[in-house]
């Protein structure tokens, strides 16, 4: 899949090497073509490029929106038009929230011509995207949305990556829940001090 990746930091930059290492086309989208975070991206595989971010996202049919939360209305009225196209939010309005908005996905929505949005990656930290396996296997990736269609994309991509599996929260409604479910992770892992290298996994009897 042709996938634009706009923010291309911690959780962009992951994004993109896994997403080329398993064969995808990554364009990352970006404001100064000549200077921005992530720019050894390019030397890291020969499937990840970097254009405009409007040049970005028209060549892609997948876009990953990985900014900081309040930045989220001016990234998404900057993509230009994505009618059709499936956005995939990975944010989370931790502190700074998008103006007018309780979480990031609602802010895509507004913003955008396409309601084909799914919230996924946003739940664990950027070093469990680059590397998901604990005790052997895959930890469990979260997905919300109202969007069939994008959920699918997403899920299907996380487990090409490693995660083992992906839990679906519900509709638009439920993007607030998952960004409070990211929050446990944080505080977990960084305000009580357990540290990065923990994740959640769903276990059964
Ligand atoms: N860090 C984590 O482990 C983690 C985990 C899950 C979710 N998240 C969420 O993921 C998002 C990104 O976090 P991060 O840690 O990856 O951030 P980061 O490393 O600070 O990267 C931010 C990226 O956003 C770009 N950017 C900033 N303003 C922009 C604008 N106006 N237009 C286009 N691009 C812009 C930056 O590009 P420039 O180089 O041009 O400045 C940079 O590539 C946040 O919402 C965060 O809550 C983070």
């Amino acid at each position: 899949m042709n996938i634009a990746i706009i923010g291309s930091g911690n959780v962009g930059g992951a994004l993109a090497k896994r997403f080329a290492d398993v064969g995808h086309q990554i364009i990352l989208g970006v404001r100064n073509i000549s200077e921005f975070k992530g720019k050894e991206l390019l030397s890291y595989s020969k499937n990840i490029s970097a254009n405009t971010i409007p040049e970005a996202v028209k060549a892609a049919e997948i876009i990953i929106i990985s900014v900081p939360a309040q930045l989220t209305s001016e990234v998404a009225k900057s993509l230009g038009d994505v009618s059709g196209k499936i956005i995939i939010d990975t944010m989370n309005a931790v502190s700074l929230k998008p103006e007018g908005f309780t979480n990031t996905g609602d802010a895509i929505i507004a913003n955008c011509n396409t309601s084909e949005i799914v919230k996924c990656f946003n739940t664990t930290g950027f070093e469990n995207i680059l590397n998901p396996i604990y005790e052997g296997k895959g930890i469990d990736m979260f997905t919300a949305g109202s969007s069939e269609k994008a959920r699918q994309v997403a899920q299907q991509l996380a487990k090409e990556i490693g995660f083992e599996n992906v839990y679906h929260f519900g509709g638009n409604d439920k993007f607030t829940l998952i960004e409070q479910f990211a929050f446990s992770w944080i505080n977990l892992a960084i305000l009580q001090k357990q540290g990065r290298d923990m994740a959640f996994r769903i276990v059964r009897r």
